[in-house]
């Protein structure tokens, strides 16, 4: 049996997101009736992941534990720690490396959120979490130039291209990555960038370049939303309210997700339905 541990990032600046995150994290935000972070919660345990870091500022840190305690309420292990400061996106596996110890990893963005064909979400991930090689996931975007982008090179090489400038081509890398192992050691070695950040694109590179990286394409039926800017927060907290209350699927909602994989009992799940039977996230 695979143990991969997760790692939610729920730091940084977020400084597109002023003044909403003055007085809370963005992440943890409300996005239509459930926080923001319950989405890529959901993504891991759906993902088969059980053992999950939270990494946050110190000044937020304490808002996730109330959230989430030990995670028993989902029947998963959670664990936090802390991002001084926002070095980078690959500093977090350097950061959780006395978590993850001998195993693999998977990295997701506390405001990347991913949801639509469940079934395409959950093959593809459980599949990511079986595969030794590394795993990121991309989605056609109307606008790379604002993301790391797949450029294709001798016929069937591949690297991350970040923001390019000239169109390079429409698959942007989303914030989900499945790494082996050996990751850690690989950002260790990474130098900061212009910006002084240990980037997660440098990273991918790596193993992009070492042949050891898989590129999992979501079909149109899945959205990917970076919830982290005024406009994707307010299009996303519509899309997710539009498919629960006109298609009728929950999104993101981590008991549901914990109940289906079995890490909760009915019993228990319908406990809490019936506490908070007045929310529509349980009803
Ligand atoms: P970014 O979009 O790179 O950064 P941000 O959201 O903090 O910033 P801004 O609005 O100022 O551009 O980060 C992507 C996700 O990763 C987001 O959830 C924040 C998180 N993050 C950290 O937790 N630590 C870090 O050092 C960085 C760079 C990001």
């Amino acid at each position: 049996m695979i143990n991969r541990k997760g790692i939610i990032l729920a730091g940084g600046l977020g400084t597109r997101m002023y003044p909403l995150n003055i007085t809370t994290s963005k992440q943890l935000l409300p996005v239509y009736n459930k926080p923001m972070i319950y989405y890529p919660m959901t993504l891991l345990i759906n993902s088969g992941i059980k053992d999950i870091c939270i990494i946050s500022s110190i000044e937020y840190i304490n808002l996730y534990k109330k959230l989430f305690a030990k995670g028993q309420e989902l029947g998963v292990k959670v664990r936090y720690l802390i991002q001084k400061k926002p070095k980078g996106i690959a500093e977090s596996l350097i950061i959780a490396k006395n978590f993850i110890k001998t195993s693999p990893i998977c990295l997701v963005l506390g405001d990347n959120l991913i949801f639509g064909n469940n079934k395409e979400i959950e093959r593809k991930l459980v599949e990511a979490n079986k595969n030794e090689k590394a795993t990121i996931f991309v989605s056609k975007v109307k606008n790379p130039n604002q993301y790391g982008v797949i450029k294709k090179y001798n016929n069937s090489k591949s690297l991350v291209v970040e923001k390019p400038k000239k169109f390079i081509s429409n698959k942007a890398v989303i914030g989900i990555y499945f790494y082996p192992n050996k990751a850690i050691s690989f950002a260790r070695k990474l130098k900061p960038s212009k910006r002084n950040e240990l980037e997660i694109t440098d990273l991918n590179n790596i193993f992009l370049k070492l042949g050891e990286m898989n590129i999992k394409l979501f079909s149109k039926q899945v959205f990917w939303y970076d919830a982290g800017t005024h406009i994707n927060y307010f299009q996303v907290s519509k899309k997710i309210y539009d498919y629960e209350i006109n298609k009728g699927f929950k999104v993101g909602n981590v008991h549901m997700a914990a109940l289906k994989k079995g890490l909760i009992s009915k019993k228990k799940f319908n406990y809490l339905a019936s506490k908070y039977n007045k929310s529509s996230y349980f009803s």
